[in-house]
């Protein structure tokens, strides 16, 4: 289902888990690499592809939800402010949200406007873990580094870190690893195939 309002989704009975980011960060390519599936959620080369809220029912018990990228400059101005607040309400008020998967480009240093989203989500308290993506355009060392260098950045706002996880759409890098940690947050969803 694919709708750009909290009213429109559907009704919050199950577990879900969504997936937020930069444009182009990779948000539906992990989406698909996480189900299996080349071409559940629509991907592009082109920035600001997903511009919906769109659910994806897995095994008739859970959620996976795509979410349009923030950060594209091609957007007027007016169209960005309405994304903003459908998007911001549904983070906000969505009951059944257990966790948001915030996704960073493994190549970049880190940029003011993913700090502002992770300073504005600590401030709402929404749990969040951090998916540091499209891991295989570096070498081992490279993404070691950079998940460093922007671990440091965090700890200048943050205590806590929130936990960190690595992936690759390419090569599924990161798949267990993202799956395990939605059936512990939630031990009773069934997601083994
Ligand atoms: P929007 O919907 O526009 O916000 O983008 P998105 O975050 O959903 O990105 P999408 O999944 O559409 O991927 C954007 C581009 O990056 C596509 O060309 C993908 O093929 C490429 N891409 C995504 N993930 C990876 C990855 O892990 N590795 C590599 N090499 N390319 C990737
Ligand atoms: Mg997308």
């Amino acid at each position: 289902m694919s709708n750009t309002s909290l009213q429109k989704c559907p009704s919050p009975d199950m577990p879900e888990f969504a997936f937020i980011g930069r444009s182009n960060v990779g948000k539906s390519s992990l989406i698909n690499m996480l189900t299996n599936h080349k071409k559940l959620a629509k991907t592009s080369s082109r920035p600001g592809k997903t511009q919906l809220i769109n659910h994806f029912l897995i095994n008739e018990t859970w959620y996976l939800v795509d979410l349009p990228g923030y950060g594209y400059a091609k957007v007027s101005k007016s169209h960005r402010n309405k994304f903003q607040a459908y998007i911001t309400d549904y983070i906000i008020n969505r009951p059944n949200l257990y966790c948001l998967f915030v996704l960073i480009d493994a190549r970049h240093e880190a940029q003011k406007i993913d700090m502002e989203f992770i300073e504005w989500l600590g401030e709402k308290q929404i749990p969040f873990v951090l998916v540091f993506t499209k891991s295989d355009k570096l070498s081992k060392n490279q993404v070691s580094s950079n998940v460093a260098n922007y671990k440091k950045h965090l700890k200048k706002s943050w205590e806590e870190l929130p936990p960190i996880l690595l992936s690759s759409a390419e090569t599924g890098l990161g798949k267990e690893d993202i799956l395990r940690f939605i059936a512990e947050t939630e031990p009773n969803l069934n997601n083994s195939d």
